[in-house]
């Protein structure tokens, strides 16, 4: 399937590292103009890209660095929400704190709310928009509860904003576990388990590019979910 990304103008966030360095670079394998924005440096990478430092929780260092990069590029035609953290993994719910919900809130959904906000006065008519959502969306494992509320909220703001938006697609994914330095600090070994169900930033970047692809043109406001089948499965005992 040609995806005709070449020339393009993405922007995408939490570039640094994971499922956000590997969808930047798919895009530059295809040929698009890619502006990185992360709040750690990101790696050197080949083609026509741009780094910019920035929090995705701090809006008026997030809107400048949008900014420099829409006018590098001349605006934008894909935005990509890649910038997350998965905050107290295996705590009880006793004791996560207030602080640790408003922080995983403030970068998973507010982070994605300001991307969203900020990107589009630069927004070219049919440009696409897509968030990293989580399975943790739909399906939840104890000891998350801030991660997997702010998944959900993610999946909420891909709705309200496919509405919100005319002329601008809206979507996110929605990956179970992702091999990633994310999830190797909060799983470890059991990544390595074959019989673990783990999929690869690369698996997770060719779905972005597909949603930010006008070959996915009718596709707005969904999450896609990939888990290998796994959420599909009923308790019945058959
Ligand atoms: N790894 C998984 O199993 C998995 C599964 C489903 C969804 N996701 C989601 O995918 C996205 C990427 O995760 P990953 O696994 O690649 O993680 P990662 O830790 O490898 O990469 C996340 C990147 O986001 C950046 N970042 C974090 N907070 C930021 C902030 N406030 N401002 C700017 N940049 C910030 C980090 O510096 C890092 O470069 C996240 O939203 C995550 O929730 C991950």
């Amino acid at each position: 399937m040609r995806l005709d990304l070449a020339g393009k103008a993405v922007l995408v966030t939490g570039a640094a590292s994971g499922i956000g360095l590997a969808c930047a670079r798919a895009f530059l394998a295809e040929g698009a103009q890619v502006g990185l924005v992360d709040r750690e440096s990101v790696p050197v990478l080949e083609g026509d890209v741009m780094a910019v430092r920035a929090d995705v929780t701090d809006e008026p260092k997030l809107a400048a660095a949008i900014a420099t990069v829409a006018r590098r590029f001349g605006g934008l035609d894909v935005v990509v929400g890649c910038a997350g953290i998965s905050g107290p993994v295996g705590t009880p719910l006793a004791e996560t704190t207030v602080e640790d919900f408003a922080s995983v809130l403030a970068v998973n959904v507010t982070g994605q709310f300001l991307l969203a906000k900020h990107a589009r006065p630069w927004l070219s008519p049919g440009a696409s928009v897509v968030f990293l959502a989580s399975d943790s969306a739909f399906v939840c494992a104890p000891g998350m509860v801030p991660y997997c509320a702010s998944k959900g909220a993610v999946v909420a703001l891909t709705r309200a904003l496919s509405v919100e938006l005319d002329g601008v697609r809206v979507n996110c994914v929605c990956p179970s576990v992702v091999d990633t330095p994310m999830a190797r600090g909060d799983l470890g070994p059991v990544l390595d388990d074959p019989a673990f169900p783990v999929q690869a930033a690369e698996d997770v970047a060719q779905h972005v590019l597909y949603l930010a692809s006008a070959r996915s043109r009718t596709v707005d406001g969904q999450a896609v979910l990939a888990d290998f089948g796994v959420s599909a499965r009923s308790g019945f005992p058959a």
